[in-house]
């Protein structure tokens, strides 16, 4: 047994109780193995899972489960730690060894374990309740603020054995435990509604904590709370309040079993320190000059700082994380720089990217640093910022001669591009990196083929996800926005979920889409909300149903469709009021529409909002029966027949064309099931007409684009999936391959054909959505797929739809219950596939051919049936039934490839 989880997350200290929920995967290879039950053993010590003295026992429990098993034993107490594992049956009863022992440990109970206030710099005045919208506070003030430096030392009498540490901030926190940084994350505690709920990070300090002395030291930031966010152009910063504030507890036991506890409190002192000012979008300041040295440590002499301010506890929610931790997750070399005329260095990094940069000074003369940060540079080779509105993304440093390295802690930015000025002597390449800052979530996916440029559209679509994933799926990292967009999340989650194991991720920023649903049930547009009261547009606010659809059927966690079903039935009851005829016609919110379709969106509003609610009613009958609700399941059943219905005969003619013949109009209507089955194959046809009519191109924009090439390849038409994906000139993605993009942009045009930017007022050189062809690469060209049906890949359906000019195409995908491999490739006149399939999973290969007959396993075994290959019409394939266990075909090449 491997990959134990809880709560979807390795050993974590500090979850919710209703989210002790285990995983696991079987190691392989188990040839055609599938589980039949298991039993899960918690125990208070890892010694106590071998004996009596047990706090739960499943017993052996029938079942193929291995995701989200929910704990069902006493009351577990907080701030301990539990200790489990886990042992399967296959499906005759035998039994697999026990698993190795992972731990967790439950989150505090907010009401009682919280002993401590709020704390920030004294001598200042504070403005505690969070402002209605937009606060009231002067931004610019804000954003000059010196960070206030926290600081508290107490004595330890005996060695301690068991230590936490539970912090969090209204802002952003970086702590310290006698000059040693906590923990790995950075930017936290991460971004929620903090006027609603706010998070905090749990750290094991006992090896930090030492007999005598000790300082704990807390650096705070504006962060998301006090600084500036969103569109700044229009709303000045402190979104939530006015100056940041850290909240601490401290739990420390001895040997004895003695607790100590050290909270946030009036015995803090306060000052300030190096760090100038730091902003989300402006940038960080720091001054050597002013940094207190030693001021984390003990021996320190505080006698002249302030005591902190307090405040007392509110009513906000504090919660356990239960997402990843945003991290620093690579460093990139700089690989190319070049001195301008103005005595400025411009470093490429050769990868857009978020994150900061880390400098090093090295001695010289005093000297005041500048980094400005940029995605793209200008004709001229300097760096272009127009695109980022009104932030900065500027980082300073003031140094007096001496080496120091600099690395900002407040702030972060959306670049490729650094320019350094004031730089004391020469910059070299060694001086400067680049740090690669996201939420660190685990890879799941790769894919390569034999294209290049496939290859890098892949990989901009990756980085792409790594620029944005940073605490919430953001629409871009640079510009005075960086917000939740619902419509972009909901395009790319089918991505996402095959790219990394986003399942805690979601589960987490799901919290905060019920956050910011408002009053009226209305999903809203951006979660968190940041004051802005927009909702129930179309293809945004459905992502309330459709993400936590697609972390169940991807991930098999049904605790997730359990914890949002009342907001996704209140979003139902919103949208269905003054819709009565069954068209979406009404409550439409901002409406966006097909968002940046390239020239012109002529796609009827009124088809689209349609089209998604339907889309709704059919997640909500499955998300109902999966949760075993039927009555509910059985009343979106037949919602979705009436919105059919009305949808028919409003928008579909009876020769199959769907009304405005936009490609989103028939890409929709195919993928939620909007066409009767009769007039499927013409309106594919129609759908094809339109892509021809634009000369092979497509004319999607975010909405549409997501399930274009699924819904060509699922009807027949693998080579216009293919011609589009493959296409080069304006608008494709392609076209941004060829000029250098290195990540997925706003726009099909970011940089336009005449040459030259678009509007620098929305141009974006890292935004996702158009990425969401991830999802075609996965399951189309390597064909990793559930069976229709399945959830968390317990029945695949291997089908490699091979064309367009690829050659060969392999890849993989760590499922839930373990890596699913597919590799094809075109050998003369045969194709071969071969495929990699872990224990517990079980389906059918699927492989076209010329001679479906003829196509052969490895040892000969021909297929148990043929049918009709759904890539291509008129072509047959060959079907194989697989459990785990590795295979490779090889076959007569389809007609069409030869
Ligand atoms: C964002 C998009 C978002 C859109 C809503 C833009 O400003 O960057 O990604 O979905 O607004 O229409």
């Amino acid at each position: 047994m491997c990959g134990l989880l809880c709560g979807r997350r390795e050993n974590p200290i500090g979850v919710a109780p209703d989210r002790v929920r285990f995983s696991w995967k079987v190691e392989g290879p188990l040839p055609r193995w599938r589980q039949g039950g298991y039993q899960v053993l918690v125990g208070e010590a890892p010694g106590a899972l071998e004996g009596l003295d047990l706090v739960w026992d499943s017993g052996h429990v029938s079942s193929s489960n291995s995701t989200d098993v929910r704990y069902e034993g006493a009351g577990l107490l907080r701030s301990r730690s539990y200790f489990w594992k886990v042992r399967v049956f296959d499906e005759r009863g035998a039994e697999s060894y026990w698993s190795d022992v992972a731990s967790f440990e439950v989150e505090l109970d907010p009401h009682q374990d919280w002993h401590g206030e709020w704390i920030g710099l004294g001598r200042e005045s504070f403005v505690m309740d969070p402002p209605e919208g937009v606060g009231p506070v002067d931004p610019i003030r804000n954003a000059q603020a010196p960070a206030p430096y926290l600081r508290r030392s107490f004595g330890v009498e005996a060695p301690i054995v068991f230590a936490r540490l539970y912090i969090t901030a209204l802002g952003l926190y970086e702590a310290r435990l006698n000059g040693r940084r906590i923990g790995a994350a950075v930017l936290t505690p991460g971004w929620t509604d903090y006027s609603q709920r706010v998070q905090y990070q749990s750290y094991d300090v006992t090896e930090l904590v030492r007999t005598g002395d000790n300082v704990l030291a807390v650096v705070l930031g504006d962060g998301w709370y006090s600084g500036f966010f969103g569109f700044q152009a229009k709303h000045a910063g402190a979104h939530y309040g006015e100056r940041p504030l850290a909240l601490v507890e401290l739990v420390m036991r001895d040997a004895s079993g003695r607790e100590v506890r050290i909270a946030s409190d009036g015995s803090w002192r306060s000052s300030t320190g190096g760090i100038r000012r730091a902003d989300l979008l402006m940038g960080e300041s720091f001054d050597c000059a002013r940094e207190p040295v030693g001021w984390d440590r003990s021996g320190f002499d505080a006698s002249l700082w302030a005591p902190v301010c307090c405040l007392p506890r509110d009513e906000r929610l504090l919660v356990a994380d239960p997402g990843p931790e945003i991290r620093i997750t690579e460093e990139l070399a700089a690989v190319e720089m070049r001195s301008g005329n103005d005595g400025t260095v411009v470093v490429d990094f050769g990868q857009n990217l978020a994150g900061w940069t880390r400098l090093r000074v090295r001695p010289g003369a005093p000297s005041h640093v500048r980094i400005r940060h940029g995605e793209v540079l200008a004709e001229d080779g300097s760096l272009y910022t127009d695109n980022l509105r009104a932030a900065r993304q500027c980082d300073e440093v003031k140094v007096y001669g001496d080496e120091f390295v600099f690395e900002p802690c407040h702030t972060f930015h959306g670049f490729r591009y650094a320019e350094v000025s004031g730089y004391p002597g020469e910059l070299t390449a060694g001086d400067i990196t680049a740090q690669v800052v996201h939420s660190d979530i685990p890879r799941s996916g790769s894919f390569e083929c034999s294209s290049q440029r496939v290859n890098r559209l892949y990989a901009n679509i990756e980085w792409g996800q790594r620029g944005n994933f940073i605490g919430i799926p953001t629409d871009c990292p640079q510009r005075d926005e960086r917000l939740g967009w619902l419509g972009d999340a909901q395009i790319f989650a089918r991505t996402a979920t095959y790219n990394r194991d986003v399942s805690a991720f979601f589960d987490k920023w799901l919290d905060d889409v019920r956050d910011a649903q408002l009053p009226s049930g209305a999903f809203s547009d951006v979660a968190p909300r940041l004051g802005l009261d927009w909702g129930g547009a179309p293809a945004w606010g459905d992502a309330g149903i459709i993400v936590p659809w697609t972390i169940y059927r991807m991930y098999g966690v049904r605790s997730v469709l359990e914890r949002n079903f009342s907001a996704m039935r209140a979003w139902m009851d919103f949208v269905a009021q003054g819709n009565d005829g069954y068209l979406r016609s009404a409550n439409l919110g901002n409406n966006y529409g097909d968002w940046l379709a390239p020239r012109r969106d002529e796609t009827p509003r009124e088809l689209l909002a349609t089209a998604y609610w339907a889309y709704d009613a059919q997640l909500m009958s499955e998300i109902a029966d999966a949760i075993d609700q039927p009555e509910a399941a059985s009343d979106y059943r037949e919602l979705v027949g009436k919105i059919r219905r009305a949808f028919d005969e409003a928008f579909v003619e009876p020769d199959g064309h769907v009304r405005s013949d936009t490609q989103t109009a028939y890409v929709l209507a195919l993928h939620m099931g909007l066409v009767p089955d009769a007039l499927r194959a013409a309106a594919a046809r129609n759908l094809v007409r339109a892509v021809e009519r634009d000369d092979w191109h497509l004319s999607t924009g975010f909405v549409g684009v997501g399930y274009l090439l699924p819904v060509l390849s699922q009807n027949g038409y693998d080579d216009v999936a293919y011609r589009l994906l493959e296409q080069d000139s304006f608008p494709s993605w392609l076209y941004t391959v060829d000029r250098g993009a290195t990540t997925i942009w706003e726009r099909w045009d970011g940089f336009t054909e005449e040459g030259g930017f678009q509007s620098p007022e929305m141009n974006s050189f890292n935004h996702y959505s158009l990425g969401s062809v991830g999802e075609w690469l996965y399951r189309f060209v390597l064909g990793i797929e559930p069976a229709p049906g399945a959830v968390g890949f317990e029945q695949i359906s291997l089908r490699p739809h091979p064309g367009g000019s690829l050659t060969s195409a392999r890849g993989s995908y760590e499922s839930v219950r373990g890596r699913i491999a597919a590799s094809w490739e075109r050998a003369g006149d045969m194709l071969r596939f071969s495929v990699e399939i872990p224990p517990s999973v079980h389906g059918r290969v699927h492989i076209p051919s010329a001679d479906p007959g003829a196509v052969r396993e490895a040892g000969g075994r021909s297929a148990s049936m043929i049918a009709d290959f759904p890539g291509k019409l008129g072509v047959r394939e060959a079907v194989f039934d697989v459990g785990s266990g590795s295979y490779a075909f090889s076959g007569p090449l389809p007609d069409f490839l030869r």
